[in-house]
């Protein structure tokens, strides 16, 4: 029998855009399930009412003037991108040719692909991120690797390269084809079919995975109109394709070849005419708004643009947060809502508050992955994933929302603190992580 745990902490939960409970001076009861192997949250609420309501044992953890807070989700990043996150960025197509092609044609080498791997997913759990999307190379192993080393609830997929692309980064389609069908099969819904764009990815090849991810209910990932000049460059060389010359647009061409859909998450979707915007809601695709990634080049990112979330949110359109490593350059969720906030505060857009990054980079996630009804927060019921965040001074009578921004503002200085801002990492309710 595992004995019940009590935590103590100054506790938030998301509950959506504009709610965030707050319990200062808070507790949680987790209660072991052994079907899930895992620990539930039976109780949340102040330290008081917490204990009022227990009988028996139980083990006390004890954070009291520490804040907690839900793991992360991170709707999109690419693994095997590690070392170009600071490489310098002119703009995306450039990018992608000088630093990040030749960065992911070195995962061809198996030992160094697995020795990455172990590595990089270690990482992903210091910095508190235990849910997402995640795209690999080309590589049947790194996709292996990345399942093998990841801990948490991800899909993650092997990207696909069947055309404009360099010549140790392309595969044929029957290559391609081959590996989506041993994929999806073996991994089911924790496949993502990873087209890498429509750019890099004949239409054919897109048409025919489509068709195996969707028997095997995978879902389906790509970058959809994240810059201007792929977008003319997509929509050019579309037109000069059997079968596509009338097509107007970047999102049409997706639509055509069946990608879009429930379980569909769409990379950027920065720059949509109405007309892509009507097509993602009709079809129930989501997008993972990447801001950091997105950010303008003095900040490290691709100077993409801003993504206007009020207009997606207007059109109910789903979308969750992403890092975009190495689009984006820090691993930490922190960093991207911290963007999230500071880009649309520049940009007089209201409404982009901390609550709302936090919400986007949790639940909101964790919805897009159909997880939502056992994790993304910490509500009665859900599983005990969650964050242990250091001490820091003055917390008395502050909201949620400045509980947060005082920790954002914290690591300001310096972003890569961001990847040290978490104490204690716990995964079903086990400890996983404490930082040496
Ligand atoms: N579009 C196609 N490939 C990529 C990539 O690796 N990163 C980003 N940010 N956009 C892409
Ligand atoms: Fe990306």
């Amino acid at each position: 029998m595992s004995l019940d745990i009590v935590v103590f902490g100054h506790i938030l939960n998301p509950i959506s855009d504009k709610k965030c409970e707050y319990f200062k001076n808070g507790a949680m009861h987790l209660k072991f399930s052994k079907s899930k192997d895992a620990y539930q949250i039976k109780q949340l609420g102040t330290k008081r009412k917490v204990l009022q309501g227990l009988k028996g044992e139980f083990q006390e953890i004890d954070y009291s003037e520490q804040v907690i807070i839900p793991s992360f989700f991170d709707m999109h990043f690419h693994w095997v991108q590690d070392d170009v996150r600071e490489m310098p960025k002119a703009n995306l197509l450039k990018w992608l040719d000088n630093y990040t092609f030749p960065a992911e044609m070195k995962f061809k080498n198996k030992a160094y692909s697995k020795k990455r791997a172990k590595d990089f997913f270690k990482r992903l759990v210091s910095v508190g991120t235990l849910g997402g999307a995640c795209y690999s190379s080309i590589h049947g192993h790194t996709l292996e690797n990345a399942m093998d080393e990841v801990t948490g609830d991800f899909v993650i997929g092997n990207v696909l390269m069947t055309m404009n692309s360099p010549q140790q980064l392309t595969q044929t389609k029957t290559e391609a084809l081959s590996l989506v069908s041993k994929y999806s099969k073996k991994y089911k819904q924790k496949y993502a079919l990873t087209p890498r764009f429509a750019i890099a990815t004949d239409p054919e090849t897109m048409k025919e995975s489509v068709k195996i991810a969707k028997k095997n209910k995978s879902f389906i990932q790509s970058h959809l109109s994240e810059t201007p000049n792929e977008i003319e460059f997509v929509t050019g060389l579309y037109k000069e394709i059997k079968g596509f010359e009338k097509i107007k647009t970047y999102t049409e061409i997706y639509k055509k070849v069946g990608m879009l859909g429930p379980r569909t998450i769409m990379g950027h979707g920065i720059h949509l005419k109405p007309s892509e915007i009507k097509m993602l809601k009709e079809t129930d695709t989501a997008i993972a708004h990447c801001p950091t990634s997105n950010a303008p080049i003095k900040e490290k990112g691709l100077g993409s643009g801003l993504f206007d979330f009020k207009k997606i949110e207007r059109n109910k359109i789903r979308w969750a947060l992403g890092s975009d490593i190495g689009g984006g350059p820090i691993l930490s969720m922190f960093d991207v809502i911290r963007s999230f906030v500071d880009q649309n505060k520049k940009a007089e857009v209201k409404g982009a508050t901390h609550i709302m990054g936090l919400y986007r980079s949790s639940l909101a996630g964790a919805k897009l992955l159909n997880l939502d009804k056992t994790m993304g927060n910490l509500s009665v019921g859900k599983e005990a994933n969650f964050l242990v965040l250091p001490k820091l001074r003055n917390l008395d009578d502050l909201s949620a929302e400045t509980v947060l921004s005082s920790y954002i503002n914290h690591g300001r200085k310096r972003r890569k603190n961001y990847d040290k801002m978490v104490d204690k990492v716990f995964y079903k309710g086990k400890l996983l992580h404490t930082p040496a």
